[in-house]
C-alpha cells in the first residue's frame, strides 16, 4: 500500500534555532501574529523574550496564554477569539504539547467553522488552516511536526484526536536550549512519551520504508540520553539529543501511528488529568508485553537497539527483555505504579473501566496495534497496570 510522508516545510533545529522566528515569519510574509502559550511561559519571561524578539524586527504581536494542561475546546475558542481581536496573520505555538496542540486547534477554526469536534478522527478538516509556527520547550511530544491535535471535548470528557494534515506547522523551532530548565521529572515523563512514539511508529500495522529509519533512530537516542538528562538537567549534549528525538518520534508517528499505549492514556488524561507522558509511561512496559507475539520481531529489533538484548538473543528473548528492560527504565526514571500517581482513586478507576476501554478503542489507535484488543482485555489491561 501506498504511504506519504508529511512534516513541516521547514524544521530548524540546534542551538538557538528558535532565534529564526522573525526571518521565518518574515519568509512567510507575516507582519503580525498571535503568541499561543500558558501561564508558565507567561510568567516567567520566556513569552516577553520572544515578544521583544518580534517587535524588534517590526511584527505585531499578541500573546494568548490561557492554555491549561490537557487543552479544551473552550482554550481553542478564546484562542480564536484573541486570534481574531488581534488580527493576526499567523499563530506562533511555544510550549509543550499542551500549548502547541491548542495552537493547532486556533489555526484550524480560523479557517474551519465550529464546533471543533466534528473533525475528530481522521482527515476531516476541509479548509488549510491559519499558518502557524512552533517553538516546543519540552522534548517532548513532538508536536511542533505532527499533523496531530489532541484537545479534551468538555461536554463528553473526552480526549478528541484530531489528524489531518492542516494542522501541520509550516514551520518548527527545534532548540534544545529551550528544554535545559526542564525538571527531572517532567523530562522523565516526556522523554518515554517520546520513545512511546517511536516504539509504537515502529511496530504499527501502519509502519512503512519512510518512518521505519526515524523511529529506530529516536529509540537509540532516547537510550542513549534520557537518563542523562534526567540525572543532569544542564547536561546540552544529553539535552540536545532528547530534542532531536522528540522530534523525530514525531515524524514517525505521525506518518505511521500510534496504537494501544497512547489509546489507553487518553482516557487517563481526560478523567483523571493524568499528564500525557506520565500516563504513558506507566502503561508502557505492560502493553509491550501484551503485544509481542504480533510483532515479535520488530520489538526484537527496538530491545537490541536500546542494549536490552544482543545479536545472539533468539527475537523471543529478545522481545522479552524489552518489556522487562522498559519496566526497569521507568523504575530508575521515578515512574510509579498507576495506583501511586496522583489524582488516581481506586473506587472511581474501577467505575470508569468500562467507559475507559469504550473510549480508548473508539479512538481508533488500538486498532493500530500489533495485537488488537477486545474491550475487557483492555478493562484487564488498566487493571493489570493500576
Ligand atoms: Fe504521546
Amino acid at each position: 500500500m501506498p504511504a506519504a510522508f508529511h512534516v513541516p516545510s521547514t524544521i530548524v533545529t540546534g542551538a538557538g534555532a528558535s532565534l529564526e522566528l522573525p526571518a521565518q515569519l518574515k519568509r512567510l510574509g507575516v507582519r503580525s501574529a498571535l503568541l499561543v502559550t500558558d501561564r508558565h511561559f507567561a510568567q516567567n519571561g520566556l513569552a516577553e523574550r520572544f515578544v521583544d524578539l518580534l517587535e524588534r524586527d517590526g511584527i505585531a504581536v499578541s500573546v494568548f496564554s490561557d492554555v491549561q494542561p490537557d487543552p479544551t475546546d473552550r482554550n481553542a475558542r478564546d484562542g480564536l477569539q484573541a486570534f481574531r481581536e488581534s488580527r493576526a496573520e499567523a499563530i506562533v505555538a511555544l510550549g509543550g504539547g499542551s500549548p502547541i496542540d491548542a495552537g493547532k486547534a486556533i489555526a484550524l477554526l480560523a479557517a474551519n467553522p465550529e464546533p471543533l469536534s466534528q473533525y475528530a478522527g481522521y482527515h476531516k478538516v476541509p479548509h488549510a488552516s491559519a499558518p502557524l509556527l512552533a517553538i516546543p520547550t519540552t522534548a517532548g511530544t513532538g508536536s511542533e511536526v505532527t499533523r496531530v491535535a489532541v484537545i479534551t471535548d468538555t461536554e463528553r470528557d473526552v480526549k478528541m484526536m484530531i489528524l489531518d494534515t492542516h494542522l501541520l506547522p509550516k514551520v518548527a523551532l527545534v532548540d534544545f536550549e529551550l528544554s535545559l530548565s526542564m525538571p527531572p521529572a517532567l523530562t522523565a515523563h516526556v522523554g518515554v512519551d517520546t520513545l512511546t512514539h517511536a516504539i509504537e511508529a515502529y511496530v504499527s500495522r501502519k509502519a512503512n520504508g519512510m518512518t521505519d529509519p526515524i523511529a529506530l533512530s529516536c529509540i537509540r537516542l532516547v537510550a542513549e540520553h534520557l537518563e542523562t538528562a534526567y540525572n543532569e538537567p544542564g547536561n546540552r549534549t544529553a539535552r540536545e539529543a532528547m530534542a532531536l528525538a522528540a522530534c523525530q518520534g514525531g515524524m514517525a508517528f505521525s506518518n505511521s501511528s500510534v496504537c494501544l499505549v497512547h489509546g489507553m492514556s487518553r482516557p487517563l488524561g481526560a478523567l483523571f488529568h493524568l499528564a500525557h507522558g506520565l500516563s504513558n509511561a506507566v502503561l508502557l512496559p505492560t502493553i509491550t508485553r501484551f503485544s509481542l507475539p504480533g510483532a515479535e520481531e520488530r520489538y526484537a529489533t527496538v530491545a537490541r537497539v536500546m542494549g536490552y538484548a544482543s545479536a545472539a538473543d533468539s527475537d523471543e528473548a529478545a522481545a522479552r527483555a524489552l518489556a522487562e528492560g522498559l519496566e526497569s527504565l521507568n523504575a530508575r526514571l521515578g515512574i510509579t505504579r498507576l495506583r501511586d500517581c496522583k489524582g488516581m482513586e481506586a473506587g472511581r478507576f474501577e467505575a470508569l473501566l468500562e467507559k475507559m476501554a469504550h473510549d480508548a478503542l473508539a479512538s481508533g489507535s488500538p486498532q493500530s496495534n500489533p495485537v488488537v484488543p477486545t474491550a475487557e482485555e483492555i478493562v484487564g489491561l488498566y487493571r493489570q497496570v493500576w
